[in-house]
C-alpha cells in the first residue's frame, strides 16, 4: 500500500533535510497529504518547492507521547534519519518510535536511519554503525508476529541504502559558491580534497564506490513511498566508480597531478584510535578498512533504480560486463562545475555547458 502520510524523525537533519525536501517536491505528484518532521525541539515549518512540513517537537523517550502524534497525523509511514554519537540515545529513539508507531492503526511502514552502506554488512568494522542494527532485529520480529497475528497483514519496512553521498567530491572546492556542492551535509573531505590537491586512498585504489547525490536520496526515497510494496532492502546508487578512476577525474578537472597517498592496511591501523577527540578519524580509517577488505562492496543489484523513475546524477549507471557501455556523469559541483567523460575519458560538452571548469585555488 503506497504511502500517504509520513513523518520523517530527524527531518530537519543533514541527509534529514534533504529526504523531506525530496518529499515536499514530489507532494502533488504523488498526492500525499501529510509531511511531518519530528524533532526533540520544535523549529518553524520546512518550506520547499512551495510546500511545507511543520516541525513536531517530540520526546524520544516517551512512547505515549510520541504514539499520540503519530495518531493525530495518521500517519502510515516512517522514515527515521535520526544520528548522533550515543548509541544508547539512538537505540532507544528508533525502538520507541517503531513501537509508538505499531500501535496506530494507520501506520504500516518503516524505514530505519540507514542511508549509507548496509549497516549489516560493515558494522563488524564501523563500531558506530553496531547501533543501527537493534532496530533491524526489531523490525523482522514485528514483520513476523504481525504476520502470525494477522496473516497478510500490511507491515512492512525497507533498509534503504545509497552508498557515500557524492555532495562529497566537492570538498575543497575554492570557489565562491563551492560550499553549495555539501547541500546540507557535514563539510570535511572525505578521501578527496581539491583545494589540496590531496588523495588518502583507502589500499590501492581499485576498489569500486557507489556514490549518490543527497537531493537524489530524497528523490528515491520520495518515489520509494509509492511503490504498492516495499522490499526488505531498496539499494540505490548514483554513479558505481572505482577510487582510482574519481582520482584521474580529479586531476583532469583540476589540471594537475594530485599528491596521493595510498593507505595499506597497515597504514590504516597506525592511524586508528580510541582517543575521543580521534572519534571522526577512527570512524573513516574504520571505513577505509571496511573498503579494502571488502564489506563495503556493494552485494545486491541497486534495485530501486530500477523500481522508480529517478535519474540521478551520474545516473547512466555502468553496465556490467561490457555491455552498453554510456558515459558516466559526475558532478563534483552541483550547479558550478558538470562535466561528462566517456570510459576514454574523453570531454563532451553538453549543450548547456561547454567544458570543466577548473578550480581556482
Ligand atoms: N551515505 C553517507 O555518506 C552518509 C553520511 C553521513 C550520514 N549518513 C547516515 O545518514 C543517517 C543520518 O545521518 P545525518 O548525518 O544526516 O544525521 P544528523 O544530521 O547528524 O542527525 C539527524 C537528526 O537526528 C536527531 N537526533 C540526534 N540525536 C538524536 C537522538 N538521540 N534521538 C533522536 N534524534 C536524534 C537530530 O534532530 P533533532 O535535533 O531535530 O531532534 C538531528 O538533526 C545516519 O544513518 C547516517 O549513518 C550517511
Amino acid at each position: 500500500m503506497k504511502s500517504q502520510r509520513i513523518a520523517v524523525a530527524g527531518g530537519q537533519g543533514k541527509i534529514g533535510k534533504h529526504i523531506v525536501e525530496g518529499l515536499l517536491e514530489a507532494k502533488q505528484r504523488y498526492s500525499l497529504e501529510v509531511i511531518i518532521v519530528l524533532s526533540r525541539s520544535g523549529a518553524p515549518d520546512i518550506t520547499y518547492a512551495g510546500n511545507s512540513a511543520p516541525v513536531i517537537a517530540v520526546d524520544y523517550t516517551d512512547q505515549a507521547s510520541l504514539q499520540s502524534v503519530l495518531d493525530k497525523y495518521k500517519i502510515d509511514t516512517v522514515i527515521s534519519t535520526i544520528s548522533g554519537h550515543t548509541p544508547d540515545a539512538f537505540i532507544t529513539s528508533q525502538e520507541n518510535l517503531l513501537q509508538a508507531a505499531l500501535k496506530v492503526p494507520s501506520f504500516h511502514r518503516f524505514a530505519p536511519s540507514e542511508f549509507a552502506i548496509p549497516s549489516e554488512q560493515v558494522a563488524d568494522k564501523i563500531k558506530l554503525y553496531q547501533m543501527k542494527l537493534p532496530i533491524l532485529q526489531s523490525l523482522r520480529r514485528a514483520k513476523q508476529q504481525q504476520q502470525q497475528q494477522r496473516p497478510g497483514g500490511s507491515f512492512e519496512f525497507s533498509i534503504i541504502n545509497c552508498g557515500m553521498f557524492m555532495n562529497y567530491l566537492g570538498y575543497g572546492n575554492t570557489k565562491p559558491d563551492g560550499h553549495k556542492a555539501h547541500g546540507y551535509l557535514a563539510r570535511f573531505p572525505i578521501i578527496f580534497d581539491l583545494s589540496r590537491r590531496y588523495a588518502d586512498i583507502p589500499g590501492d585504489g581499485e576498489k569500486e564506490i557507489i556514490y549518490t547525490h543527497a537531493d537524489d536520496v530524497g528523490r528515491f526515497v520520495a518515489a520509494a513511498t509509492q511503490l504498492d510494496v516495499w522490499e526488505e532492502y531498496f539499494d540505490m546508487a548514483g554513479e558505481v566508480v572505482t577510487i582510482n578512476e574519481v582520482l584521474r577525474m580529479c586531476e583532469d578537472v583540476c589540471g594537475t597531478k594530485f599528491d596521493v597517498k595510498y593507505n595499506s592496511r597497515e597504514d590504516i591501523l597506525a592511524r586508528m584510535s580510541s582517543a575521543p577527540e580521534k572519534f571522526m578519524e577512527n570512524f573513516f580509517m574504520e571505513g577505509y578498512l571496511a573498503t579494502i577488505d571488502g564489506d563495503s562492496d556493494a552485494i545486491r543489484p541497486n534495485n530501486l533504480n530500477k523500481l522508480v523513475d529517478v535519474k540521478p546524477m551520474g545516473s547512466m549507471i555502468r553496465a556490467r560486463q561490457g555491455k552498453n557501455l554510456e558515459s558516466i556523469f559526475i558532478i563534483f559541483d552541483f550547479h558550478l562545475w558538470e562535466w561528462r567523460m566517456d570510459f576514454t575519458y574523453t570531454y563532451h560538452a553538453s549543450s548547456s555547458f561547454a567544458g570543466p571548469v577548473p578550480i581556482q585555488s
